[in-house]
């Protein structure tokens, strides 16, 4: 690490006479494509700038922090500033790459108040991006703040395309909006949400991670890394002056977002920058900013396919719960002992890790908004659901169960209940827990994106750790990265999912051409893919729902969607139907050497190519909104001199996601390097090849 001085120590007498200019600090990323820029105004107030390839990207953006009984954005002056290059790799436990290069130039930006009190910003520019985050040392007279604003802002050059979802403190579960950032406005979401939320209290509150293209064609997304103990970054929208500014979720006394002490630092904000679509999906920003692995040996963590009792109960054929209202069994049961086997059986037959079972402990019966303290028991089966056998079977079988935790967001209850929890698995050979947050937080008063929440993801993160566990959570905070820190953390929901189409009106064709620009940013997403049978009135006729793809575009997602935990969602039963579309589901690897983008819109279309980690295999996804697309793939991603097999699933004649989405035309051809060929994808509707060395 080579470090170079930037200015040496200013005294406390120079402050009232300081002008900006002598403030100023500037640096750039490696290759000189990031510039960030720092200075005080003459009241000490704190301002940066970003710019990009020599362009304005973010203007001049207040920076500070306001607590309780102490103001950290005015009166300050600098005291020093240092500047560093840092160069290094990593090797993630598992990822869409296998090697990740850390490449930056970092600024430490020390400050004082006449009060004494010290706080530092430390900016890291990326070719990439940048990253920034608040950092308060020890220091005599304070050990702890209360937090009550964040002023980061982010100044806009013009009215971008935004793609968003609202500052709900509870949920990320919503459809996307796309529109210009003077257009944000939440009102509609207040209204459709109302049942499930009352909490988008701000009407031009987002979320992080938000996408934005400018006219020019810079790609920015604003994004947030390693958070902790903290409450979850969103932004206010102003609408009129095109800026954002931070809005951290509070702790139950709303006029405290965070309580912390001394030495801090707080989560990075991060912005993202490229010239082009493809540039966000492939940024390790995110990744970078986060903290090394705390597990030191991590070779009990695996990457996984899995199957499950969970489609079954949203399509409404089977049931979480075990007795009716009368108290007696209600005949619908999914998790029994019988259906269960026939899952290990499947999975076992066709090469999957696990099987997920939910509804298999007592507590459902009317479970669902009850906000009570005890809905749950982690360690007490229903009667039809035998785990010894069960747990005995799957280990005969090479089949793991996977555990499911649905908290109803009783978490005071879960945290009680951990360790017996994570025994009793240990006990039946289980290594994989799927934990779900439905309903409003006990402690009464937290919010699911606030501080106390956030820390208790990280505590399940860490202890599952210690129990050799690895986590996937649902309804939690959205990632942030931290997946670096806890590779046990497999993946999260934390965004509409797979299983809104089941009984809602759905995830519009365009939905999973934005989640990677946004949602998965930071850290994969257990989006449950691979539904066949999209038509949900063939489960009732009565019900009118359906799944907004073609069956092509489902198999396109296990490439398209990164997660290094993906579910084959569907029914056994359904799959069998079609074990020649189905064989792409069990080719398809979930750990990855390699990814390269080969096209890219956000919101429009996303075609990726993926070598199988530590295999010469390749597997490409080519998925679209709603409307049709043709690509012509050129596969020089090959190495030169070795022949392949491509099985290349496309769209059927006529698929339409509307009125044709199951037709499903599988073509093998021999490739090489350098060959080029046209796809062609239905409305709605996507492309898989699996492309396998000779
Ligand atoms: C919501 C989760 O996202 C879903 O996967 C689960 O089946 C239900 N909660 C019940 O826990
Ligand atoms: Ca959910």
């Amino acid at each position: 690490m080579k470090k170079y001085l930037l200015l040496a120590l200013f005294g406390a007498f120079l402050l009232p006479s300081i002008s900006f200019q002598q403030t100023l600090r500037t640096i750039k990323s490696p290759g000189n494509i990031s510039t960030i820029t720092v200075g005080l105004n003459k009241s000490g107030e704190i301002f940066y700038k970003i710019s990009y390839r020599g362009k304005t990207a973010v203007n001049w953006s207040r920076l500070g922090l306001t607590t309780k009984g102490l103001d950290l954005s005015k009166g300050f002056r600098l005291r020093d500033a240092t500047a560093s290059k840092h160069d290094s790799s990593w090797k993630p436990v598992w990822g869409e790459v296998d090697n990740i290069r850390d490449n930056y130039t970092e600024l430490e930006y020390g400050l004082e108040n006449e009060a004494g009190h010290r706080m530092t910003l430390r900016f890291k520019a990326y070719d990439e991006g940048v990253g920034f985050r608040y950092e308060l040392p020890e220091q005599p007279g304070l050990q702890t703040i209360q937090v009550t604003d964040e002023l980061s802002e982010f100044q806009m050059t013009g009215d971008h395309t935004a793609w968003w979802i609202p500052g709900d403190f509870d949920s990320n579960e919503h459809v996307y909006s796309t529109s210009a950032i003077s257009a944000i406005d939440c009102t509609p979401y207040n209204k459709e949400h109302a049942i499930f939320t009352q909490h988008i209290v701000k009407m031009k509150n987002v979320q992080t991670p938000i996408a934005m293209r400018a006219a020019s064609g810079l790609h920015i997304a604003l994004a947030e890394a390693g958070l902790a103990d903290f409450g979850a970054l969103h932004l206010e929208t102003d609408t009129e002056n095109l800026k954002f500014k931070a809005f951290l979720i509070p702790s139950p006394d709303s006029t405290i977002k965070s309580t912390n002490t001394l030495p801090f630092h707080s989560p990075w904000r991060a912005v993202l920058l490229s010239k082009d679509a493809a540039g966000i999906l492939e940024s390790k920003l995110i990744l970078n900013l986060n903290e090394p692995s705390k597990i030191e040996d991590p070779s009990w963590i695996k990457p996984q396919k899995y199957v499950g009792i969970w489609w079954e109960m949203h399509v409404g054929k089977a049931s979480w719960e075990y007795l009716d209202a009368e108290g007696k069994p209600n005949g619908r049961h999914g998790a029994t002992t019988e259906n269960t086997k026939r899952y290990i059986d499947f999975a076992a037959k066709y090469g999957f890790d696990g099987v997920l079972v939910e509804g298999w402990n007592v507590g459902w019966e009317g479970w669902f908004g009850q906000w009570k303290d005890e809905v749950f028991d982690f360690a007490k089966p229903y009667p039809d659901y035998d785990i010894d056998a069960l747990s005995r079977y799957a280990r005969e079988k090479g089949v793991r169960l996977i555990m499911h935790h649905e908290t109803s967001s009783a978490v005071t209850s879960y945290e009680r209940q951990m360790d017996e929890a994570y025994a009793f698995m240990k006990k039946h050979n289980m290594n994989t827990v799927k934990t779900g947050y439905v309903g409003k937080i006990i402690p009464r008063g937290e919010w699911h994106d606030g501080q106390w929440m956030n820390n208790h993801y990280l505590r399940v993160a860490e202890r599952t750790a210690q129990n050799k566990i690895m986590v996937n959570m649902h309804e939690a905070v959205r990632p942030s990265g931290l997946h670096r820190t806890w590779p046990n953390w497999l993946a999260c929901e934390a965004a509409r999912g797979q299983e809104f189409n089941a009984w809602s009106a759905g995830n519009p064709p365009e939905h999973e051409c934005i989640l990677p620009f946004t949602r998965i940013l930071g850290g994969p997403m257990d989006y449950t893919p691979g539904i066949f049978e999209v038509r949900m009135n063939s489960y009732n006729p009565e019900k009118t729902e359906v799944v907004h793809t073609t069956v092509a575009k489902q198999l396109a997602l296990y490439v398209t969607l990164y997660s290094p935990l993906q579910m084959a969602a569907d029914l056994p039963e359904n799959y069998e139907k079609r074990l020649d579309v189905f064989q792409f589901i069990r080719d398809v690897p979930v750990d990855w050497s390699d990814t390269r983008v080969l096209n890219a819109e956000i919101g429009d279309y996303i075609t990726l190519a993926r070598r199988e980690k530590g295999s010469e295999d390749w597997f490409l996804g080519s998925i679209t909104d709603e409307n049709p697309r043709s690509f012509s793939i050129k596969l020089d991603f090959l190495p030169a001199g070795k022949t392949y097999e491509a099985t290349i699933y496309s769209d059927g004649k006529g698929a339409h996601w509307k009125d044709n989405p199951y037709p499903v035309d599988i073509v093998k051809r021999q490739v090489k390097r350098g060959d080029q060929f046209t796809i062609n994808l239905a409305a709605g509707g996507g492309c898989a090849i699996a492309i396998k060395q000779q």
